[in-house]
């Protein structure tokens, strides 16, 4: 097994086998927010990924992706329903999000959570060279830090979250709170989306482990320090402004609009199919303003792109159930022949048609109940390099405060979410120019490069890591 300096573990490998035309197995890019996040730092460096292959078959043999090796962990069907669906998926991520649906506990979670996070830490220990930068990722894994500083006190240790971290009476609730505190504590650097969460991170460790603590620095023993910080996560604004200036995705987008019947104002929505995005909240204000003759589905059309996730998670599945039947609902009652009121899209899109779509909506509707960051509201940014475009964004996404210049909403407010998406619709075009070129000034400045830069400088303190980075 050759070894490598830079070596980033997530729970998932950014990648996904489908079949080739001919019939052959091909492993593609996955996009995703995390995967979308890492994959431009990658390029720059020898590096491994360390993450789940999908399937709960044997590790795979695979191909490098873009010079990154690629490095599977297997997980058995007992790991994906205890360690993945469970307490990753329905313990941490439900309390991480304000537990807007109620998160479960169970014993036989726990231990999987345990054995998984072990079988990740041996294989990065395996692949990391002497001295390696690790960069770890995200709440599935929140163990691998403390695991593999045991296994491999030589590594710098980073780790990232790219979810919420809660406040400590959310967070409390946890039964072995203490022992994903300690895990988290085993890398150098702990970061964050925002501020909040890592003053939220540091009164936790002081409640909890008993432990001297301020929003930048934790005395774990006499000799050794873990800084913590906020780092927020951005996108490759670059490349996706350059995707949106394609002529064939500006030709793609006047097709669009034209297949949509040419209405005066779209309006899009494009989130994974999950309860934190808010996408109940948004189908009953947009009904109650067709209901009130506020919008007429003549004049205005909504996209909305929910692409299933989570399948086997109970809370998942109740919640597609009710968003089909709303859909429905709507559609029946204020759809005409031809000319639905809502256009609702369960399948994933490819970075073109999205931005095609990105280019094609007047608003952009981003209202999560919470959210860590929200890179489609980076996205729909960075798309519109027409400089048009309103962006309704919910204050509860990370986002939000970097892109104060959206028209900002509180989702769980029926009626300011109504009021915010009538503003966005009726918004004088001048003032919307203003708002999107200081958002797309904002996140040229902080892309995806500056944000791994800014993280791997502060991980990486007089290390040779970012040189080599360039
Ligand atoms: N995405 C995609 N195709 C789709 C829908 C979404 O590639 O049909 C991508 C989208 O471009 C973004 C990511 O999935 O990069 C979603 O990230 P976000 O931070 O908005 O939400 P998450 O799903 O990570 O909670
Ligand atoms: C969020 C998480 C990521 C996760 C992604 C997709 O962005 O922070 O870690 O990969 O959602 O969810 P999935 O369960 O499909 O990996």
């Amino acid at each position: 097994m050759r070894e490598s300096s830079l070596v980033v573990v997530a729970n998932r490998l950014p990648i996904d086998d489908s079949v080739a035309p001919d019939g052959a197995c091909e492993w593609r890019r996955t996009p995703g927010g995390l995967v979308s996040a890492l994959h431009p730092l990658l390029r720059h460096t020898p590096a491994t990924w360390v993450g789940w292959a999908g399937g709960t078959g044997p590790a795979p043999d695979l191909p490098d992706v873009d010079g990154v090796r690629m490095r599977s962990v297997p997980l058995t069907g007992d790991d994906l329903r205890d360690h993945y669906e469970g307490f990753a998926n329905a313990t941490l991520w439900p309390i991480y999000h304000d537990a807007v649906e109620q998160p479960e506990h169970h014993r036989r979670w726990w231990d999987a959570y345990q054995r998984v996070n072990q079988r990740f830490a041996e294989a990065t220990a395996q692949v990391a060279e002497a001295g390696a930068v690790v960069w770890v990722q995200d709440y599935h894994l929140q163990l691998v830090p403390g695991l593999l500083r045991d296994l491999r006190p030589d590594l710098r240790i980073g780790f990232f979250l790219h979810v919420p971290f809660p406040p400590p009476e959310l967070f409390m609730q946890l039964p072995r709170r203490a022992e994903l505190l300690r895990g988290m504590l085993g890398a150098d650097l702990v970061g964050f989306q925002r501020a909040q969460a890592a003053h939220n991170f540091a009164q936790l460790v002081t409640k909890v482990l008993g432990l001297p603590a301020t929003d930048r620095r934790i005395a774990v023993d006499d000799d050794r320090i873990v800084r913590i910080g906020a780092f927020p996560v951005s996108i490759d604004s670059a490349e996706m402004s350059a995707l949106a200036a394609r002529a064939d995705v500006v030709e793609r987008a006047r097709r669009l609009r034209h297949d949509l019947g040419g209405p005066d104002q779209v309006i899009l929505s494009v989130d994974r199919m999950d309860y934190t995005k808010g996408i109940e909240q948004r189908l009953k204000a947009y009904s109650e303003l067709l209901e009130g003759g506020h919008v007429k589905v003549r004049d205005t059309v909504l996209v909305q792109v929910a692409v299933p996730s989570r399948e086997r998670v109970g809370q998942y599945q109740i919640l597609r159930d009710r968003v089909e039947r709303e859909v429905g609902r709507i559609n029946g009652e204020f759809g005409r022949v031809g000319e639905p009121a809502i256009h609702y899209l369960t399948q994933p899109f490819d970075r073109a048609e999205l931005a095609a779509l990105y280019r094609v909506a007047d608003v952009m509707a981003v209202t999560p109940l919470r959210d860590g960051m929200n890179l489609v509201a980076k996205e729909y940014v960075a798309a519109r390099v027409d400089d048009d475009g309103a962006l309704l964004l919910s204050e509860f996404a990370g986002a939000a405060a970097e892109l104060p210049q959206a028209y900002l909403v509180n989702p769980h407010d029926l009626e300011g979410l109504k009021q915010g998406l009538l503003a966005a619709l009726r918004a004088e075009p001048a003032d919307v120019r203003a708002r999107m070129r200081a958002m797309r000034e904002q996140l040229r400045e902080h892309d995806i490069h500056a944000w791994a830069r800014s993280y791997l400088s502060a991980l990486d303190q007089g290390g040779s890591l970012l040189t080599r980075l360039g």
